[in-house]
Parts: C-alpha cells; structure tokens; sequence
C-alpha cells in the first residue's frame, strides 16, 4: 500500500507586515526586497500567540477536511526551528490542546527541510504497520527569534503553519522517491543559538541552496523514473524567488509548473511546503493524481526531495 496524504489545513496569523513597513524599521526598500527575494509582504504572529496555537488550528482545519476525529491520530509530528520551549516538545503541547490521548509525539529539528524529514519519518511509520494515521505539522514563529534591527535577515521570514494528515492509500496516491540529507560542517552558514537570534551567511548559502536541491531533485526524479516532462507541479520550500527560479531553470521545468506564493508569506521555513501544498490543490493548480516534486533546503544544513502521486 502507497502512502497518501489525505488532507490539508493551514493556519496563518492575520497581521500583515509589508516591505514598506520594513522600511520603516531598517535601512532596506521594497525594490530590494522584491528583486532580491520575490517577497512583498509576510504574517506575523500575536504575541500572546504561541507555534502550539499556530499548529493546533491548522492541525484542526486538516482534521475537518480528513473528516476525522483527534481519536484517529496515532502520532503527531512537529516539524519547526521556532519551538516555544527547549521541551516538552511543540508536539506534545499540540496533543494536550487537541486533546489526543492514545498517540504520541515530538518534534522534528531540521528547520526548512522539516516538512519532508517527517514525511520521511511519517512515511516509514505508516509503511511498517507501526500506526495508521500521522498528524504531521510545520508551525514556526521565527518573528520571535529574527533580530529585527539586522536588515539581512528581518526581511526573509514569516510565521505560519500548516497540516498534514498522512495515512494509507487506498487509491494510486503514494511517495514514488523521497531522499533527505544533512550535512554538519556547514551548520554555521545558517543558525540560531539557544535564546539567540537568527544568523545566515546569505551568499554561500544562495549557491548551496540551488546546487543542494537540484541534486536531491535529481536523485528522486531517477529512482521514480520520472523526466522533467512528466512533473506536473513542482512546490518547493519558498526562501527566495531567485534560488526557485535558478532551479527551475536547470531542471528545465517551465515557470508555469512551479507554485510560488513567497510574495505573500516569505521563508515560513518548516510551514512553507505544505502551506504551499495546501494552495495550490485550493486553487486547483495541483490535483489529485498530479505527480508532484517537492524541495527543500535549510538550517543543519538539511536538504531533500520527494515525488509525490497527489
Ligand atoms: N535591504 C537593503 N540592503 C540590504 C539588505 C536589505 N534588507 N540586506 C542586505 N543588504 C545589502 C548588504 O548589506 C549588501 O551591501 P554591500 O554590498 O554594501 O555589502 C548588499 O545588500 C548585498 O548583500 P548580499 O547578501 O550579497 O545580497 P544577496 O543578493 O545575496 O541577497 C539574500 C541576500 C536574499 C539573503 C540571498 O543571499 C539569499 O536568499 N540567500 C539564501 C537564503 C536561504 O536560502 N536560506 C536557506 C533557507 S532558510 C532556513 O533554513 C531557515
């Protein structure tokens, strides 16, 4: 049996922050901005809103889409870089507030991979008969942990999450390649000390980014056999419209099959794949059936891919 993502939820906080009011707080401008990354404007969480709240009301709107009940979850997996606590884990946090007694759960750290490292993880749970039903989550709130007075990092970031709902597919829908990978002597190109802010070497890691995930993209589009042509949407993690465009380019996928909405949220980091996922199949971009590819490169370093049949 094939692994299906059964449902999406998302949740975004409803304060909008825009390049202009940036300019506003740092010496930076909307025209460097755009060009530079392709974001306009990003959400950014109330303070008295915590990443277990964030993740708990897309988990909500993906269990009402599933048609599902908190009973069905087997194990909740929290995939984020921002977590409230040093623990318990935003997992466990998540559980109590739903309410969900019977599962079990804990985080995932590999910041903007996040997301395809649990599907990993979900997907080897399901697949050995370990659990049904996996409730996998990216909730980051990286407003608490940017500087906003360093203008090279203020800018790139949002809070957000988003839902999945991971279970066994009784259709076609299955992962056909996923591969994740991780590098440790490069963890100093992008990180965040305990209580400390975010720090990023920009420019090694704009080349490393693009090279990392054409790679990864490579890998899985040959162990699934599946050519450039037969993708029919790509939704990679969203940090900078010139890295996705870069990308596109030497895979030779035309614009038009790859989904973007960074102009709208920025780096979500962990959030940012599947509240993009979540879009693009609300605006019928992605269909079920549609042979996906999805990517992502952050933080550890981390980076992967997959193909999906959504
Ligand atoms: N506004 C105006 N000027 C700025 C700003 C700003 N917000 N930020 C930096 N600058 C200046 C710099 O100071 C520099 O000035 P200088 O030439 O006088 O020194 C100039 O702009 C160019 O800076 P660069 O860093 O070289 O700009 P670059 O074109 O590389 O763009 C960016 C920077 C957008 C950060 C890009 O390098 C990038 O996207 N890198 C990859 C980010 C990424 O993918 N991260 C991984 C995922 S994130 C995660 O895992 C959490």
């Amino acid at each position: 049996m094939g692994l299906k993502i059964e449902a999406l939820g998302i949740y975004l906080p409803k304060k909008v922050l825009t390049n202009f009011d940036l300019e506003k707080m740092v010496d930076t401008s909307d025209e460097w901005i755009t060009t530079r990354t392709g974001i306009k404007e990003r959400r950014i969480a109330d303070t008295s809103e915590t990443v277990s709240d964030m993740a708990v009301k897309s988990a909500i709107s993906a269990m009402e889409e599933a048609d599902i009940t908190p009973e069905d979850i087997d194990a909740i997996i929290v995939a984020t870089l921002s977590p409230e606590n040093q623990f318990p884990s935003t997992a466990c946090l998540v559980q109590e507030k739903l309410g969900i007694r019977k599962a079990f759960a804990f985080d995932i750290s590999a910041a903007c991979s996040g997301f395809l490292f649990g599907l990993e993880v979900g997907w080897s749970l399901i697949k050995a008969g370990r659990v049904r039903k996996v409730l996998l989550i990216g909730a980051e709130k990286i407003s608490s942990i940017v500087n906003w007075k360093d203008r090279s990092t203020c800018v790139l970031f949002g809070d957000g999450s988003a839902s999945a709902i991971l279970s066994n597919s009784e259709d076609n829908s299955d992962i056909l390649a996923l591969k994740i990978y991780s590098d440790g002597s490069m963890w100093h190109l992008l990180y965040a000390p305990l209580c400390g802010h975010i720090n990023m070497k920009g420019r090694e890691l704009f080349k490393v980014a693009v090279r990392s995930m054409e790679e990864a993209c490579r890998e899985v589009m040959n162990i699934a056999g599946v050519s450039s042509e037969d993708i029919d949407l790509v939704v990679p993690h969203q940090a900078n419209i010139r890295i996705i465009n870069s990308l596109a380019e030497k895979l030779d996928i035309p614009k038009e099959k790859v989904f973007t909405n960074i102009h709208k949220y920025g780096n979500t980091s962990a959030a940012s794949i599947p509240i993009a996922l979540y879009e693009a199949f609300k605006e019928g971009k992605l269909k079920r059936g549609d042979i996906v590819l999805l990517t992502a490169m952050g933080g550890g370093l981390t980076w992967g891919a997959t193909i999906l049949r959504f």
